[in-house]
């Protein structure tokens, strides 16, 4: 039998080359990210994909590959955007370079509905992102679409190589999916991605790896440190999970979280620093120094707590070790800043003693991983959190009444949200305290309390995001209990920022 294939997706830098595999997973069959650099060393793939990026093949030194070496692979390839300019070249024709960067919707023309185009509109539209375009193309080259003016888009050489000068993989490109899972037929024996397999070959790994040693493992209550408890303990080892109280939770979160971790059956450790953090933090009103302050106690706490450690896993995902590679152009990966004591880690990760199970996965398939694990819905669909907590949406002093404050608000309108049905359908939602002291009427007197603001924001990776228009009956309820429930404040506000130029949290 031939042995299961993975499809290689060549990094040329482009911003969506993580999409890229996400959504080949999503057709069903595993996919890695490798960088350039890597790119003689991709194992015994099934498929090549080169990706986009913003270089022009026609500078000096333009990121290249050794097309010897990519047909000694001896699979289908496909090059998107740069990957097709380069393909293009390749097999002897040429590529225009200029200065004007195209960048939107255009339409697809497929010359024929068949082969990489099987199935797919007669027009549809598609995202384009280049410069450069092909101009002369190679003799064993065929023009199989073009865009509305006629100019070719997507390219083919002899019956393995393909070449598409449009983004399939983001949504704004209508039968873009359908286009991939085209190309990706054309491969031998891929290897299937199915979140059951994978939790299969997981638990086997992490009980070959650990034996009788034992790990430990820091949990917040977030959906990643979750399952990620949950894996080792499905696993069968010897493990402790530390919970540390840092002061900065919800509302009865840190109740909460111990509640879900035994329904859950698994024992957590907590450790209340709660009066260091906030003693700590007193009088500190600058964001990066609250954030200091507050990294460099978690890593002290957790570390104290830790003790002597065998082993110790990490939450790290996929996309923090696309991140960290192409930064360090290492495969080392990330640190999460809740405990990089680094020194430590460093060491303990050289002794091949940190363990890092969800390094493969991306947040979505994390999710699923944790349905299969029967981690309940609500825990897994839980909003992100930030590490340092409550202090983000605190700006200014963090005092006891200002978190009340802010706890006491965010329950009611996250309670809002899921009763109205919205919680789902935001991607993340809080209340910011905001320091300003406004005026109001209070009885017959004036009074001077705080402003709080309303975020709900959706977001597919929180490097962007866009408010949520939430209807108004939601919003009304939410001030109005807020207004009549919270005392000190007596202004609601909602923030209708987008990120860019926003950030997501006030600090
Ligand atoms: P920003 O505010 O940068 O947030 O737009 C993007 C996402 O990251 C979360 N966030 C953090 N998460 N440690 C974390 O673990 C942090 O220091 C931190 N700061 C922001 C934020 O809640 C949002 O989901």
């Amino acid at each position: 039998m031939e042995e299961n294939r993975h499809v290689a997706v060549v990094d040329f830098g482009s911003q969506y080359t993580q999409l890229i595999v996400r959504r080949v997973r999503e057709l069903g069959f595993f996919a890695r990210l490798y960088a350039l650099e890597e790119f003689d060393e991709l194992g015994k793939p099934g498929a090549i994909i080169l990706s986009g990026g913003p270089r022009s093949t026609s500078e000096e030194d333009a990121p290249d590959i050794d097309f010897g070496r990519l047909q000694d692979y001896g699979v289908p390839v496909l090059g998107i955007c740069y990957g097709m300019q380069l393909l293009n070249i390749k097999f002897g024709g040429n590529v225009q370079a200029s200065d004007h960067r195209e960048y939107g919707p255009a339409v697809l023309k497929p010359k024929e509905q068949k082969g990489l185009f099987e199935g797919v509109s007669q027009e549809s539209q598609v995202w384009m992102s280049h410069s450069d375009t092909v101009n002369d193309l190679a003799e064993n080259c065929r023009v199989i679409a073009s865009n509305q003016h006629g100019t070719p888009v997507s390219l083919q050489w002899g019956e393995r190589y393909f070449g598409i000068q449009f983004h399939p993989e983001v949504t704004h490109s209508h039968e873009g999916l359908r286009v991939l899972k085209n190309f990706l037929q054309r491969a031998d024996s891929l290897q299937e991605f199915r979140i059951e397999d994978f939790k299969r070959e997981l638990l086997e790994e992490i009980r070959e790896r650990v034996g009788e040693k034992q790990v430990v493992c820091g949990v917040s209550g977030g959906v990643d440190s979750t399952v990620l408890a949950v894996l080792l303990k499905e696993a069968g080892i010897k493990m402790r999970a530390i919970f540390v109280d840092h002061g900065l939770l919800r509302k009865d979160e840190g109740d909460e979280v111990q509640k879900n971790f035994r329904r859950m059956g698994v024992d957590i450790e907590t450790v209340d620093a709660s009066e260091r953090f906030l003693g700590d933090l007193s009088g500190v009103t600058d964001p990066e120094a609250k954030r200091k302050i507050i990294g460099n106690l978690f890593i002290e706490v957790f570390w104290d707590s830790v003790g002597d450690a065998d082993m110790l896993a990490q939450g790290t995902l996929y996309p923090d070790v696309i991140e960290s590679a192409s930064n360090a152009k290492t495969k080392a990966s990330k640190i999460k800043t809740h405990h990089n004591r680094v020194d430590r880690i460093l060491e303990l990760q050289e002794q091949g003693k940190v363990l890092e199970p969800l390094a493969e996965l991306f947040k979505d398939e994390v999710r699923e991983l944790g349905m299969s694990l029967g981690i309940a819905h609500d825990i897994v669909h839980r909003h992100p959190f930030p590490g340092p907590g409550l202090a983000v949406r605190c700006p200014g002093e963090i005092t006891e009444d200002r978190l009340r404050i802010i706890r006491d608000s965010d329950a009611i309108f996250i309670s809002r949200l899921k009763d109205h049905g919205w919680y789902d359908k935001v991607w993340q939602a809080y209340v910011a305290l905001v320091p300003v002291r406004t005026v109001g009427v209070k009885g017959d007197e004036r009074s001077y309390e705080f402003a709080v603001s309303l975020r709900a924001v959706v977001s597919e990776d929180a490097m962007t995001a866009d408010w949520v228009e939430l209807p108004y009956d939601i919003l009304r309820e939410t001030s109005h209990r807020i207004l009549n429930s919270v005392p000190g404040v007596n202004r609601v506000l909602y923030d209708v920022s987008t990120k860019p130029p926003a950030s997501i949290e006030w600090e």
